[in-house]
Formats: C-alpha cells, sequence, structure tokens
C-alpha cells in the first residue's frame, strides 16, 4: 500500500474481531517506528507490546476513554525518554509509523491517552525517567459499527484544507487572491 493510500484508509478504529495479531506484521510495524526520524537522532521511544489479557484490562479500567482496549488483542505502549527535550515530538511520529503500517498490514489501530500514567508505569515496569507519551490499540477491525467514532466524524469532520493550510502568513488563503 502506497503511503497516501494508507493515510487516506486509516481511521480510529475501536472494535475488534478477537483474532491475534502475527508476530511477523507486528515486528515490521515496530521495525517501522525503529526508522522514525527524531531530534539529534536521540531516538527516545521505547515500545512495550502488551498482549496479557490482565494488564489490557488493567490499563483499560485506568482510564475513561479507552475501555475498547479490553477487547484488542494488541496493546502498543509507547514511552519516551525525558531525556530529550523532544521526546513526545519523536515518540508521536515513530507511533503514527506504527499506525500507518498497521493500516497497511490491514490491521485497525486507535491512539489512547485515556489511562493512569502511574498505574500503566507500575504494571510495566517502566523506569521513572521514561513517560507514557501514549499507547495504540491493534487489532483488526470488526465489523460492528464504533459508536464513538462516528459520533467524533459527524460532529467534529475533519477541516477543509483552507482552514489548516495557509501560505506565507497565518490566516492567507493558498490559492485564489490573496490580498496586497
Ligand atoms: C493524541 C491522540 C489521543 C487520542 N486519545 C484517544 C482516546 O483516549 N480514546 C479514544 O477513543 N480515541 C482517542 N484518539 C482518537 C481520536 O478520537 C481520533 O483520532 C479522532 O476522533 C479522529 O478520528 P480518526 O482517527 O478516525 O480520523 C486519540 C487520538 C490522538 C491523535
Amino acid at each position: 500500500m502506497e503511503v497516501l493510500e494508507a493515510v487516506r484508509a486509516r481511521r480510529s478504529v475501536r472494535s475488534y474481531r478477537p483474532d491475534p495479531v502475527p508476530d511477523e506484521a507486528l515486528s515490521r510495524l515496530l521495525e517501522a517506528a525503529r526508522l522514525a526520524p527524531s531530534a539529534m537522532n536521540y531516538q527516545p521511544w521505547r515500545f512495550i507490546v502488551v498482549k496479557s489479557q490482565e494488564k489490557k484490562d488493567r490499563i483499560a479500567r485506568s482510564g475513561a476513554f479507552g475501555r475498547f482496549l479490553s477487547q484488542a488483542p494488541v496493546a502498543i505502549v509507547a514511552c519516551g525518554d525525558r531525556g530529550s527535550k523532544y521526546y513526545v515530538h519523536d515518540t508521536c511520529i515513530a507511533l503514527e509509523h506504527i499506525v500507518l503500517a498497521a493500516t497497511s498490514e490491514g490491521l485497525g489501530s486507535c491512539w489512547i491517552v485515556s489511562y493512569d500514567e502511574e498505574t500503566v508505569k507500575r504494571l510495566l515496569k517502566i523506569p521513572d525517567r521514561f513517560s507514557v507519551v501514549a499507547i495504540v490499540s491493534l487489532g483488526y477491525p470488526a465489523d460492528s459499527g464504533d459508536l464513538v467514532g462516528s459520533f467524533l466524524h459527524f460532529f467534529r469532520p475533519k477541516k477543509r484544507l483552507l482552514e489548516i493550510a495557509f501560505a506565507e502568513e497565518f490566516g492567507r488563503p493558498l490559492t485564489g487572491d490573496a490580498p496586497g
């Protein structure tokens, strides 16, 4: 799948089939993260692949908007080393590589930031100098409708290009006749 195809095909998936994610596919996803750019090439990211039902349940229960994680076969917990000033930028880029690679493998995913960080750190034995930047759920999408996703897409659809992209200065339209 071409990159733009994956970008267009991706959407947050919050309902999963129980089928396991093959380890070879997981390796390709992690390789996509490994190759991501990072400030000063610091590579502050660490990824914990969580399949244990008990651990997924405990993470899911620690936040209000990630309960569907219990149903996903895999959770990828992305941690960033706070020793780099840009650990959040870098870790998010690498995690989005995982998400796009997952799309190209036919896997569904969803970013999750609704969790209790201390609970996750304790549960997964994450060292102090690392923060949990985000979690991504992974699995083959179920056919059933995703109510949260439909709600968000209906009430908060994607902004149009002219609202988000400007020419030369903030607010100046990219196309058409710009004043002055
Ligand atoms: C940083 C970040 C955090 C998110 N956290 C959650 C979350 O905790 N729970 C959830 O259901 N969705 C979460 N999402 C998914 C967004 O709701 C979703 O990306 C947005 O509604 C747009 O829908 P789409 O991903 O299908 O394009 C998060 C997305 C991002 C990028």
